[in-house]
């Protein structure tokens, strides 16, 4: 049986009657990743956050997303708030909504690694250091005593994944997760997804408009277009034989991309 097992999750705009996403369909397996590709507003986030039940009161959720015997979209609030944090972590696009302005980061991951992982605020703070270390984060120490604001978007995206890989939940949906990184960084981060499915048995939901880090990390992909799935299936074979249109704009102007920047290199060399 898959970990995780999505059927024609679709999502309704109540108020003016529009469809955002139009019956997405795919399947996680254990110790594997999914990317999710596709231009912005195509439903990446929708779908993901109307998974764990993220979304505004006025989107209607149909379909089913089936995990550990159960379906997610069936289950009441305070069922949901159970697996949301501790077995299915999302890491947030916009990391900065992620917080509390009000405490401290460090504060913030305590609270989430003491009541997840039933240990003590000392162990959760030595566990943060281990972590932010881990994410290339200098001076972790200090960096826990900051308030969000006194982050920048890179920071507390990396502190967000920090706290998701902490926790060791089943899945963690990483939505956009490098973003605000620097290339160096950037790497560094999916490096350490690389470990989480080596390492851990976490399967991971990987979010991004980058195909190359897609590449690196999935094993399967889905690409979405205006809120629905135009392709799924194997990376290699997406990849190398797109089917959509779409997808294969998408793969071209990789290709177009890489060449270019190829070329610019070899310039500054000469
Ligand atoms: N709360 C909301 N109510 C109604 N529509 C929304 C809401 N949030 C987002 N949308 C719409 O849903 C569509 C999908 O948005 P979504 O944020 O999932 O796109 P995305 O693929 O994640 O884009 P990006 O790559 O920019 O993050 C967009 O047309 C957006 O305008
Ligand atoms: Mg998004």
């Amino acid at each position: 049986m898959s970990l995780l097992e999505v059927i024609n999750l679709t999502v309704t705009d109540k108020r003016k009657n529009v469809v955002i996403v139009k019956n997405v369909s795919f399947t996680l397996e254990r110790n594997s990743c999914i990317g999710i590709v596709g231009e912005s507003g195509s439903g990446k986030s929708m779908t993901s956050k109307a998974i764990l039940g993220l979304i505004h009161p006025s989107l209607k959720v149909t379909g089913a997303a089936h995990f550990d015997g159960k379906d997610l979209f069936q289950l009441k609030s305070n069922e949901i708030r159970k697996i949301r944090g501790k077995r299915i972590c999302m890491i947030l696009q916009d990391a900065m909504s992620a917080f509390d302005p009000l405490s401290t980061i460090g504060s913030q991951m305590s609270e989430t690694l003491c009541e997840n992982l039933e240990i003590s605020k000392k162990e959760a703070e030595k566990i943060s250091i281990v972590e932010l270390n881990k994410m290339h984060i200098k001076e972790p120490v200090q960096v826990l005593k900051k308030y969000p604001h006194q982050l920048s978007g890179g920071m507390l995206q990396r502190c967000m994944i920090a706290i998701a890989i902490a926790v060791k939940p089943d899945i963690i949906i990483a939505d956009e997760p490098t973003t605000a990184l620097d290339s160096i960084n950037q790497n560094e981060v999916v490096k350490e997804f690389q470990r989480l499915r080596s390492e851990l048995d976490t399967a991971v939901i990987f979010i991004s408009h980058d195909l190359g880090v897609v590449q690196r990390l999935a094993q399967t992909v889905l690409v979405m277009k205006d809120g629905k799935q135009v392709e799924y299936g194997e990376v290699k074979d997406v990849f190398s034989q797109p089917k959509h249109e779409y997808t294969r704009y998408l793969v071209n102007t990789r290709v177009q991309l890489t060449k270019s920047f190829t070329e610019a290199m070899r310039k500054d060399h000469v």
